[in-house]
């Protein structure tokens, strides 16, 4: 027996390994078999059938997954996919002789690799992959007859023993990707593996720049390195793999053009390079006629598409947004193969859309929004039955849209506008059964809005404002259940308001200002249950204001510049919503309090009493007087602007005992104590003197920054006092509140253009750096359970445990501070309204929740309730579960994890579901964090009133901790889980924009 003399370990097995061979002359089953019973003993299954076989009363070569040569020794291990767990006894193992090929793959194996396994060293093929070890993999240079190493995504850390591939000659398959290496530069013994044909290194930390000697491994069929920290230019020699079927490398940071010399790639079929900075133009690309797929969206290149691709005969997919890219997109494009998508949207296209890219009728999704296309929406697509999104907003496009659009039957959004379409919506709409969203404003629309609109019974979002419509609004729009936004403001719509409307019980906005509306405004609309905004200004209703009005509670209510009569029901309080009944002039109030408008006069509501009305006129030239000299010093103040912050008078409310002074923190208010910035302002940290830390967030005065008002707002009188009132207001709630689980704020100081808000600070970090960043560390499912729990009650005591409700509007792990316990606390609560009760109305966009954790509400309406925190809590227990964040790019097409998460469990196969618990935890708590996951379900329902409060939250939470649930009573909440299963947020593309 030769032995490599490089490995002193094997030899001290020598006498063993004799021992073994002696015997397997006498009796060839009986040490092998008891080799396998110590692995079956080691080893757990969930498969009650899979181990049957392994007995001894049986042959090893008759056992389930076990291969024998023909003299009876084992030369096979196939045990993959078979849901085990346990940690993997390579000491038993490599005893088996003449054992060539090993294969553990996609199973739940867990623990270390011991050094054991250097003996496997007849093993020409080893899969350990899709497992959840831990720790380093050991060095493996005595393995030197293997073909094919799979060890991707089996959660090894550390550094991978790179220089054990040095004795590798004959390995044809690399597959290491998708493990959380040390970042380490790609390594330069890889590509001295002359035979490798396939070669998976994405997503395993790699960073430096490609070694020109990629060019050495020619017989490549597969190279994918994405998701990595990869720099520099893409080498040219990368032109020499001319056996290349595909090429992955998005998500790195690559620069420079496209090599010269990928033309020579011309087997190609999928390559993908988005999400980098590479620049230059496409033409090295012309010649891959083979490509099926062509992935580059996120980009700096520029240039024109090719003409080239309009004669590839395989494309299916083509995606380029987001680069710069100019001139006309091939008009034979996708003509040739079953076409999937194209997307070219945000770029600088010009010219016409190709028109034949659904020939094949498999085309899902037509993306060309904001470029500068012009002409017709070619009819072809009237009949691209198979199109679900159709979006071609914001290009120059005329003409009258195909009718047989409207009818498509799969689509899920149709998004026209901002172009010049003219033409109406057609009856065809009836067909269009699975249509949610339509985005059609400024365009040049006319015609009536047909009664069939009623039969797209999916559709939530109707966007028809800015066009040239005409006629009455359909009796029949009331059978729209899910519709949630209505826009049709700015049209040529007259007759009354339908009743029904009041029918469409998931309503939230309704703008139906600025056309020729008349009559009474139905009572229907104030029964609406979820109503919160609604818009009718500018037609010419009238009447009086039903009673059912006063029972709204709406963000945005505008009643304005109607014909509106008679007395303002008391119990609505118009007061909340400025100017929201001006331009009524035959309205009266009867509470005395209210000098703006009218009196209505005791014996008739409706007479207009001379002397009132002089009251009324003289009280309205005060205020015009006050207004405009409000107005001029608002204009001086403005000149002002450029001060610094000390030269402001600032004003300190304190509502703790402050150990600071407000120079102490206005003298760190300086770049070099920045740490964080946002949408409504910057964080800065503060040291104060005696070494305590603090958090201060300087928000923006947009008000007095020169952002531009919204077109429609008048000027309103004494805004400035109003609103500085509010803020103070405002502040002092927050800083009444006192919990564990919420970061204190201390004080607000204000001047007229800013504001500072001093929180406690914590140095740890948030959730998110934890989970998701470099600083990150590892979080076994306890202490995760205790973050989630603690972040549950914070929000809780916001909700529930203040004077009134506080809705925090921004949930987020990253607002999820952890103290050095990591022990969590709320950050950044109540702001949107801090900011909105600073800036005005207007604003209400400042703070807007951040993407990936947005209830599909929040892009319906202005006003939210409590519900909108549940559904982003719900996305961050999401997080806690699975590791992931909320928007990753495996999630594919613009989906989130909501939606991944709930496709996931329609999935229906228990396996799949566990599956999606993070990796880093450990297999024990599998369970257990699925019962979390059951939560995070429940908590982002699409609708909002099936979404838990905060209270029930705590206490599904509190029923699932680790190991402690036999015995629970199952309660009210654990039921509802049950039922609930399925969100409905996994059958609707909820994403407004793109
Ligand atoms: C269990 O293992 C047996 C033997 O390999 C296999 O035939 C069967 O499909 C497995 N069952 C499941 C549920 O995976
Ligand atoms: C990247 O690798 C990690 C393990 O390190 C894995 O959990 C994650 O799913 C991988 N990401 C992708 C996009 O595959």
């Amino acid at each position: 027996m030769l032995l490599p003399s490089t490995f002193p370990r094997f030899s001290s097995l020598l006498p063993l390994l004799c021992f073994v061979s002696i015997l397997a002359g006498v009796n060839s089953d009986e040490p092998e078999l008891q080799l396998l019973l110590n692995l079956k003993a080691a080893l757990q299954t969930s498969n009650t059938t899979m181990f049957d076989s392994w007995n001894n009363s049986n042959s090893v070569c008759r056992f389930n997954g076990i291969t024998c040569n023909s003299r009876g020794s084992v030369t096979e291990m196939d045990l993959s996919n078979h849901m085990l767990s346990g940690v993997l006894p390579f000491d038993s193992i490599c005893q088996l002789q003449s054992l060539e090929k090993l294969s553990f793959g996609f199973n739940s194996l867990y623990g270390n690799i011991s050094n054991d396994l250097s003996n496997c060293v007849k093993l020409k093929y080893l899969d350990l992959g899709n497992n959840i070890f831990s720790g380093t993999f050991p060095d493996i240079s005595t393995l030197t007859q293997l073909k094919y190493l799979y060890l991707n995504q089996s959660g090894f850390s550390g550094t991978f023993p790179w220089k054990s591939l040095q004795n590798m000659a004959n390995l044809e398959v690399l597959s290491v990707g998708d493990n959380p290496f040390d970042l380490t530069p790609f390594p330069t013994e890889v590509v001295k593996l002359k035979n490798l044909k396939w070669l998976y290194m994405s997503n395993c930390t790699l960073g430096g720049k490609i070694p020109t000697g990629i060019g050495n491994l020619t017989e490549l069929i597969n190279l994918e390195f994405s998701d990595n920290f990869i720099s520099g230019e893409i080498p040219s020699e990368i032109g020499k793999l001319q056996n290349l079927w595909q090429l992955e490398m998005y998500n790195n940071s690559f620069t420079g053009k496209l090599p010269y010399g990928l033309r020579n790639l011309t087997k190609l079929e999928f390559f993908d390079a988005s999400m980098n900075n590479l620049a230059g133009n496409l033409s090295e690309l012309r010649f891959l006629s083979n490509l099926v797929s062509l992935q580059l969206f996120e980009n700096e290149f520029s240039g024109e598409i090719p003409p080239e691709f309009g004669e590839f005969r395989k494309l299916v997919n083509l995606s380029l947004y987001r680069n710069s890219l100019t001139g006309p997109i091939p008009q034979k494009i996708g003509s040739w193969a079953e076409f999937d998508y194209i997307d070219v949207s945000e770029n600088f296209l010009t010219g016409l859309i190709p028109p034949d890219m659904c020939k094949q009728g498999k085309m899902h999704a037509l993306l060309v929004l904001q470029n500068k296309l012009t002409g017709e929406i070619p009819a072809t697509y009237s009949n691209c039955l198979s199109l679900r999104r159709f979006r071609v907003s914001n290009n120059s496009l005329s003409g009258v849209i195909p009718p047989g659009i409207w009818g498509l039957p799969n689509a899920e959004i149709i998004d026209i506008e901002l172009n010049r379409l003219g033409g109406s919506i057609t009856s065809d709409i009836k067909n269009a059964k699975t249509l949610a969203q339509i985005f059609a404003s400024q365009n040049l629309l006319s015609g009536e809005i047909p009664e069939e609109i009623s039969k797209a019974t999916s559709l939530v979002t109707v966007d028809l404002s800015e066009n040239q419509i005409s006629g009455k609004i359909p009796t029949s729009m009331g059978e729209l259940k899910q519709l949630s936004s209505l826009s049709l403001q700015s049209n040529k719509l007259f007759g009354s308001i339908p009743d029904s409307l009041g029918s469409c019980v998931s309503l939230s906005d309704i703008n139906l200002s600025q056309n020729s509306l008349s009559e009474k405004m139905p009572p229907s609309l104030g029964f609406l249950p979820v109503l919160n905004s609604l818009n009718l200004s500018r037609n010419e209703l009238s009447g009086e204001i039903p009673a059912s009005f006063s029972r709204l509670r709406l963000s945005l209510f505008d009643l304005s510049n109607n014909k509106l009569a008679g007395p303002i029901p008391l119990s609505l309080s118009f007061q909340a919503y400025n100017g929201s009944l001006e331009g009524n002039s035959d309205l009266c109030t009867m509470d005395v309090d209210i000098t703006s408008l009218k009196r209505c006069s005791v014996r008739s509501g409706n007479s207009r009493h001379f002397r009132t009305l002089l009251v009324c006129f003289s009280i309205g030239l005060v205020l015009l007087l006050l207004y405009l000299s409000l107005y001029m010093q608002q204009k001086k103040k403005e000149n002002y602007r450029e001060r610094s912050l000390k030269e402001e008078s600032w004003d300190i409310k304190s509502f703790h005992v402050l150990s600071f002074t407000e120079d102490e923190i206005l003298d760190s208010i300086k770049e070099e104590n920045l740490i964080g910035k946002g949408g409504s302002g910057n964080v800065y940290r503060v040291t104060l003197s005696n070494g305590k830390d603090l958090a201060v967030k300087h928000i923006w005065n947009t008000d007095s920054s020169g952002r531009k008002r919204s077109r429609s707002s008048a000027p309103m009188i004494g805004k400035r006092g109003v609103k500085s009132k509010e803020f103070d207001a405002e502040v002092q709630a927050l800083s009444s509140i006192r919990h564990v689980n919420v970061v204190k704020l201390y004080c607000s100081i204000t001047s007229k253009d800013s504001n500072l808000l001093v929180y406690e600070y914590f140095p740890n970090g948030s959730l998110w750096d934890m989970l998701h960043t470099n600083k990150k560390m590892e979080l076994d499912w306890e202490t995760r359970y205790e973050i989630a729990v603690g972040a549950a009650k914070g929000l809780e005591y916001l909700h529930h445990g203040c004077e009134r409700p506080v809705i925090h509007r921004d949930v987020k792990s990253s607002n999820i501070l952890l103290d050095e316990f990591l022990k969590p606390r709320i950050a950044d609560f109540g702001l949107a309204k801090i900011v909105q009760a600073n800036v005005g109305k207007d604003s209400t966009h400042l703070v807007a929740g951040t993407h990936g954790y947005i209830a599909p509400e929040y892009g319906y309406t202005y006003k939210v309730n409590e519900k909108i925190d549940v559904y982003s809590f719900g996305v961050v227990l999401m997080e806690l579960v699975t590791g992931k964040r909320p928007i990753e790019p495996e999630f594919g097409e613009k989906e989130d994890i909501v939606n991944w998460v709930c496709s996931k469990v329609q999935q229906e196969n228990r396996e799949k579901i566990v599956a999606m618990v993070d990796s880093r935890i450990a297999d024990v708590y599998r369970e257990e964090a699925m019962k979390v996951m059951r939560i995070a379900i429940m908590c982002t329902a699409r609708v909002p009133a099936v979404r838990p409060t905060m209270r029930s939250v705590v206490h599904m939470l509190e029923a699932a901790e680790p190991f402690k649930l036999v015995g629970i009573v199952v309660t009210k909440d654990d039921d509802s889980a049950k039922k609930m299963q399925v969100p409905e947020a996994a059958k609707l593309p909820l994403d407004l924009k793109n």
